[in-house]
């Protein structure tokens, strides 16, 4: 790391690939300034602006909340709006960043999700109500909102996805963040269809595909434990016949709160 003053330089590598002109991807330096307080995404804004225009990558909210930067850097996934320059920089004072593995390039930095999106699509991500809905409010207890409240954080940014190996050997996998969302809906006290979306996780490319690697947990920016919402989901196959009998006794009453159906787990890893 050079310093100009108290302001240090750094050197950021970054995957380049143009699927019109590269036969593979390949390594570029740039060099930028690292004040205190501006992040991996704010280099990437200046190198583009001030060094090379052609250079691409995905960003929208700059928030940590869209999911749309997600990329690898020096090794590990998250998300570049959400990282300081200064502190990733490892001891010899170069970054090294490339998009988010296992995915078709598209070009540099951004990556084809559509298979990402096919299994999330897969997994009817949606609420599927009961006709009884309650004249006012559904009413739920505070274990049930608990249980609910960690999966609700999960934003999409694929890279749990991009870090788990049974995606990247058999393609053959709904993945950890659809899965996360089905846990969302099955575990969810005003969804009728449990026990259906249940029956969809029990397939070879299901709940049973997870070989428990444990990527998804290190990779999630969110510190969310998509590994524990699997382990509850192939409990609930188990048993989800019983299971859905308890979900149409607790809709009888949804006007009303009662005690959790199911496991309510925690998912945090502690953000
Ligand atoms: Fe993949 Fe996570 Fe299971 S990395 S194999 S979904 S524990
Ligand atoms: Fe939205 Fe980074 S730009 S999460």
């Amino acid at each position: 790391m050079a310093t100009n003053g108290s302001v240090p330089t750094v050197t950021i590598r970054i995957q380049r690939f143009n699927p019109d002109a590269d036969k593979k991807p390949y390594l570029q330096a740039f060099q930028v300034k690292a004040p205190p307080g501006k992040t991996i995404l704010d280099a990437l804004h200046e190198i583009k602006e001030e060094q090379d225009g052609s250079l691409t990558f995905r960003r929208s909210c700059r928030h940590a909340i869209c999911g749309s930067c997600a990329m690898n850097v020096n090794g590990r996934h998250m998300l570049v709006c959400d990282a300081p320059l200064r502190e990733h920089v490892d001891r010899h004072g170069v970054l090294t960043l490339r998009p988010l593995a296992y995915l078709p390039i598209i070009k540099d930095l951004v990556v084809d999700r559509t298979s990402f999106w096919e299994q999330y699509q897969r997994v009817k991500p949606w609420l599927i109500p009961p006709e009884n809905i309650p004249e006012k409010e559904f009413r739920m207890s505070a274990e049930e909102v608990a249980a609910l409240r960690d999966a609700e954080h999960c934003i999409m940014c694929g890279a749990c996805y991009s870090s788990c190996q049974v995606i990247a050997l058999t393609k053959q996998y709904i993945g950890p963040h659809a899965l996360l969302k089905a846990f969302l809906r099955v575990l969810d006290p005003r969804d009728s269809a449990p026990a259906e979306r249940l029956a969809d996780l029990d397939r070879g490319d299901g709940v049973y595909r997870c070989h428990t690697i444990f990527n998804c947990i290190d990779a999630c920016p969110k510190g969310l434990n998509p590994t524990e919402a699997i382990e509850t989901l192939r409990k609930l196959v188990i048993k989800r016949g019983a299971f859905e009998a308890a979900r149409a006794e607790r809709q009888r009453r949804l006007d009303q709160p009662i005690e959790v159906v199911g496991e309510a787990p925690a998912l945090s890893g502690g953000e």
